[in-house]
C-alpha cells in the first residue's frame, strides 16, 4: 500500500502541472508545526526563482486546484508560500482502514525485488563466557536481521565464533596438565576417542581464564600453548577431537544464553570453518601481483588516493607465515560468497574494529574476492557505558558477564512487578518480570544511534514512564486489558470499522498510525532500528493520550465504541509487530 505522503505527492505534483508549474516542485514533508498542519510542501519558494513569481502567488494557485480534493479537510497557501496541509478525517480513516485489512503487514509496501544480505552479528568467543561487549552486537544484529525479513529480503544471520588461535591452545595445554592420562594427549592412541566431553561448561570457564593467566607469567607454559596450538590447527587428530568437545560444549551454552535475549543465528560458522580456505586464497593473491613482500610479512597495498588518513597495508601472513584475523575474515568471504553469493554482508561488529573492516574489505574488493556491486558494510556500534561514563563493570569493578547483568535486571523487574501487581502468582511475577526487564535492556540500547556510545541505566531502563521498552509494553498490556472488559462487557468488533477521528486526539493517534510504512522503511533504508523505537514511543504517546481524553467502555454509541476499539487493536498489532523486529515481546499484564 501506497504511504499517505506519496499520495500527497502525487495530488500536489498534478496540481502544481496543471497551474503549469514543473511538478518536481510538488514535494510534501511532515509537519515540523503539527499545531499548524500535518504536512507541509515549500515547492511554491523554490519554484518561484524559476518561474519569477511572487511565492504566495504560486502557492495560492496550487491550493487552490486542491482545496477541493476529498484527501484534504485544508490544503492553504500561507505566507512567504507555504502550502499547509491536513488529511481529511474520512480519507485517513478509510486509509486506516484498508491498513487492518491488511492483517499481516498493514499495508506496508515489503520490497518487489528481495536481496540476500548475510549478517555476521553475535561474534562470541568460544571457552570464554559472554560479556556485555557481545550484547549490542546481538541485539542490534537480530534487530538488523528481523527488520529486513519484514521488509521481505532473504536475511542470514551468521554468528562467526572466535573459535581459532591460542585460546584453543591454552585449553588443550592446560587439560593436559590436569588430566594428562586421557587418550586426546597419547600420541600412539589410534582408538575411537570418548562420546563425552572431559569437562563441564563451568570448567571449561575456569581453564580458559586461569591457563591465559599462567601464560601471562610463564614463558614456558606459553611456549606450550604455541605449539599445541601450532599442532592443532596442522591437524593432530587428539587435539582435533579435542577443539570438537570444546566447541560442542560451548555452543550449548552459548544457545542457551542467546535463547534467554531471543536472539537466533542460521549459521554456527566460526573462525575455524574459514581456514581451509586460506591457502588457496593466498596463492590466487599472489599469482595475481596483488600481495607482495613486506619486511617478511605478505600484504596487500589498500589505500586510495582520496584517502585523508593514512590506510595501512592489508597483512595477510605474518612472517613466519601464520594466518590472522585478517586472514581468516577474508577467507570468511570465499566462503560465504561461494555457499551463499550475497548482495551484502553487513558486519555489526564495536566500531573501534572500523579501520580493520575498512583494510579487509578494500582487500576483498581489490583481490576480487567479490564483486564490484557486492555491498560491504561496516555497522559499528559504540561503547555501553556505566552511569560514571566509563564502560560498563561490575559493582567490583570487573567484567561484567552478561548472564549476571541480565540477571540482576530480572530481580530487579520482579520486584517491580509483584509490587505492581500483588495478587500475581509468583510464577507468572517471574516470567512476566523476563519478559519486561528483556525489552528494558534491548530498547535501552536499540533506542539509541548504534555508532553512539550509551549510559546503562538501569533505573531508568527498567522505568515504566518515559522512552523505555517498559512503557511501550505497559502501552500494549493497557490495549489488552480494554479489549478483554470490551469482550466481556458484550462487544464484538466483527463488522465494526475505523471511523473519522471525532477529536484531536484520536486524529493524532490515527495519524501515528498511517505513518507505520515509511517508519518501517527508513528503519531498514538506514539500518536504524532507533526509528522503530522513536516511531512506537511517539505512537504510544498518541495512544495513551487519547486513552485519557477519551471514554471508550463508557461509550454509549455503540457504532462508535466499535470503532474505537479497531482503532486500538489496530494500534496494539503495530505495537506488537514493531517490538518483534525489535526482539521482544508483550506479556498479558504486568
Ligand atoms: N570475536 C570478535 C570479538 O570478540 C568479534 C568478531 C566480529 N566479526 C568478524 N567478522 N570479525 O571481538
Amino acid at each position: 500500500m501506497k504511504k499517505i505522503i506519496d499520495f500527497i505527492d502525487e495530488e500536489t505534483a498534478a496540481a502544481f502541472a496543471s497551474c503549469g508549474y514543473d511538478a518536481k516542485y510538488a514535494k510534501t514533508t511532515l509537519s515540523n508545526r503539527p499545531d499548524l498542519c500535518e504536512y507541509q510542501c515549500n515547492g511554491a519558494l523554490a519554484a518561484a526563482k524559476e518561474y519569477k513569481k511572487a511565492p504566495i502567488q504560486i502557492a495560492e494557485e496550487v491550493a487552490e486546484k486542491l482545496s477541493n480534493h476529498p484527501m484534504f479537510s485544508m490544503a492553504e497557501a500561507v505566507r512567504p508560500g507555504f502550502l499547509n496541509f491536513r488529511i481529511s478525517e474520512a480519507y485517513l480513516a478509510d486509509y486506516l482502514e484498508k491498513m487492518r485489512q491488511d492483517t499481516k503487514y498493514f499495508g506496508l509496501e515489503r520490497t518487489k525485488e528481495p536481496r540476500r544480505i548475510m549478517i555476521d552479528y553475535g561474534g562470541p568467543n568460544v571457552a570464554k563466557p559472554l560479556h556485555i561487549g557481545h550484547l549490542r552486537s546481538a541485539i542490534i544484529g537480530e534487530s538488523i536481521k528481523r527488520i529486513g525479513r519484514l521488509m521481505g529480503h532473504e536475511m542470514i544471520g551468521d554468528v562467526h565464533l572466535g573459535d581459532w588461535g591460542l585460546q584453543m591452545g591454552l585449553i588443550i595445554t592446560e587439560l593436559k596438565e590436569r588430566k594428562p592420562d586421557l587418550p586426546y594427549f597419547d600420541e600412539n592412541y589410534s582408538g575411537e576417542y570418548p562420546l563425552d566431553a572431559p569437562f563441564t561448561i563451568s570448567e571449561l570457564e575456569e581453564i580458559y581464564p586461569s591457563a591465559s593467566a599462567k601464560s601471562k607469567e610463564d614463558t614456558a607454559y606459553k611456549d606450550l600453548a604455541m605449539q599445541a596450538t601450532f599442532e592443532l590447527q596442522n591437524g593432530r587428530r587428539g587435539y582435533q577431537a579435542l577443539l570438537s568437545h570444546i566447541l560442542n560444549v560451548s555452543v550449548t551454552d552459548l544457545k542457551r544464553n542467546y535463547a534467554n535475549l531471543n536472539v537466533t543465528f542460521d549459521l554456527w560458522k566460526g573462525e575455524s570453518d574459514a581456514q581451509p580456505y586460506i591457502p588457496d586464497m593466498v596463492q590466487k593473491m599472489k599469482d595475481e601481483g596483488y600481495a607482495y613482500i613486506s619486511e617478511g610479512a605478505l600484504v596487500v597495498d589498500v589505500k586510495e588516493d582520496t584517502d585523508t588518513k593514512e590506510i595501512p597495508p592489508c597483512m595477510i601472513l605474518k612472517s613466519d607465515g601464520a594466518s590472522l584475523y585478517n586472514t581468516t575474515d577474508l577467507a570468511t568471504i570465499v566462503w560465504r560468497m561461494q555457499d551463499y553469493n550475497p548482495d551484502e554482508i553487513i558486519y555489526v561488529v564495536d566500531k573501534r574494529q572500523e579501520l580493520y573492516f575498512t583494510q579487509v574489505f578494500r582487500c576483498a574488493k581489490k583481490t576480487k574476492l567479490v564483486g564490484e556491486d557486492t555491498i560491504l558494510k561496516f555497522h559499528g556500534f559504540g561503547t555501553m557505558n556505566g552511569k560514571d561514563g566509563k564502560p560498563f563493570k561490575t559493582r567490583e569493578g570487573g567484567v561484567m558477564r552478561l548472564e549476571h547483568l541480565v540477571d540482576e535486571i530480572n530481580e530487579e523487574m520482579y520486584q517491580k512487578i509483584i509490587n505492581n501487581q500483588t495478587q500475581m502468582k509468583d510464577d507468572e511475577a517471574r516470567k512476566t518480570a523476563q519478559i519486561v526487564a528483556l525489552s528494558a535492556i534491548k530498547y535501552g540500547d536499540l533506542s539509541n544511534q548504534a555508532a553512539k556510545d550509551y549510559i546503562f541505566d538501569i533505573e531508568r531502563f527498567t522505568s515504566f514512564e518515559g522512552n523505555t521498552g517498559p512503557y511501550i509494553l505497559y502501552t500494549i498490556v493497557r490495549i489488552k486489558s480494554i479489549l478483554t472488559k470490551y469482550k466481556e462487557l458484550g462487544g464484538s468488533k466483527d463488522d465494526a470499522k475505523i471511523l473519522p477521528a471525532k477529536s484531536e486526539s484520536e486524529k493524532s493517534l490515527m495519524l501515528e498510525l498511517s505513518r507505520f510504512g515509511a517508519a518501517m522503511e527508513s528503519a531498514f533504508a538506514e539500518t536504524a532500528p532507533h526509528k522503530v523505537c522513536a516511531y512506537i514511543y511517539a505512537l504510544s504517546n498518541a495512544l495513551n493520550h487519547f486513552y485519557h481524553e477519551t471514554k471508550i467502555l463508557a461509550e454509549e454509541d455503540k457504532a462508535v465504541q466499535a470503532g474505537y476499539i479497531c482503532l486500538l487493536d489496530l494500534t496494539k498489532t503495530i505495537l506488537e509487530t514493531c517490538i518483534d523486529v525489535l526482539g521482544f515481546q508483550a506479556p498479558e499484564r504486568m
